[in-house]
């Protein structure tokens, strides 16, 4: 087989999933880094609403609009060749209507995603169908959902009993039912993490969900030891020991696809 690399596409990512090869995904808000990124092996870049406190200092996700996405996601299209680009639907896109939904979908497929990211089970399936009978790929997100931080109560763990258990599982599989091609797990018992990811057909990638899931996602200025306070157990600086940004990135990539990262000893919960 040839060694050249080609653009990732969906089918790809799903043969990884189900060949139980690693997906290595990091958030990317421009063009510099994506190019940086995608010649380091990046499967996939998350244009992730993130910047809301990454790059715009926000203490949360919540006041990132659809414009500022749109746009971070043309500067991320603009410069990568050949990683999977997924656009975020911030807060507020995709709550007020379907008709809403497709729209803000539309928006960040035409800055140059292959597919929208959105947060939420139960309520979401409707708008996860819409989409994608529409021919919009889509990667649901369970777990710790950043837009619904206030409603969760801060940043904490979530599914740890069986009852709460129970609803994330129900949530996944109807999201894999409603056509969702790929699913974020963040911040969730490891134990948990590994179950979906063996009963759910869709590549599902972690974040603090323990390392039997398909693919890992980090923040970016996380994984570079830039962003400054506590962070999270499950973030690994990978600048530590790395002679350039590029070699981190080439650092992680290697990790995930090895599996030594995440170390359920270290990064679980
Ligand atoms: O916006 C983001 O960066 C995300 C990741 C934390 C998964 O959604």
């Amino acid at each position: 087989m040839s060694s050249e690399r080609r653009p990732m596409t969906l089918h790809r990512l799903r043969a990884m999933h189900a060949d139980g090869e690693k997906i290595a995904m990091l958030t990317c808000y421009d063009a510099s880094f994506a190019r940086l990124l995608d010649d380091a092996g990046v499967d996939v870049l998350l244009v992730g609403d993130s910047i809301g406190m990454v790059l715009q200092g926000h203490d949360s996700t919540v006041p990132v609009s659809i414009d500022e996405m749109a746009y971070h996601t043309q500067c991320v299209a603009r410069a990568n060749r050949f990683a999977w680009i997924i656009g975020d639907l911030p807060f507020g896109s995709y709550h007020a209507s379907a008709d809403q939904a497709v729209r803000g979908a539309v928006r960040l497929m035409q800055s140059g995603a292959h597919m929208v990211k959105l947060e939420g089970g139960g309520w979401t399936a409707e708008i996860v169908r819409l989409l994608v009978e529409r021919g919009i790929p889509v990667c649901a997100h369970l777990g710790l959902t950043p837009q619904s931080v206030h409603a969760l109560g801060g940043y904490r763990v979530q599914g740890r009993d069986e009852v709460a258990a129970k609803t994330l599982r129900m949530h996944a599989r109807e999201l894999a039912e409603a056509g969702a091609s790929m699913l974020v797990l963040e911040l969730m018992p490891s134990a948990l993490g590994r179950e979906l990811a063996r009963s759910l057909p869709i590549p599902v990638i972690g974040i603090g969900a323990g390392a039997g899931c398909s693919g890992q996602v980090l923040v970016l200025h996380d994984m570079l030891g830039i962003t400054r306070g506590k962070l999270p157990r499950f973030v690994r600086n990978f600048m530590e020991g790395a002679s350039s940004i590029e070699d981190a990135v080439r650092r992680y990539v290697a990790a995930v696809k090895d599996g030594s990262f995440p170390d359920d000893a270290v990064h679980a919960y």
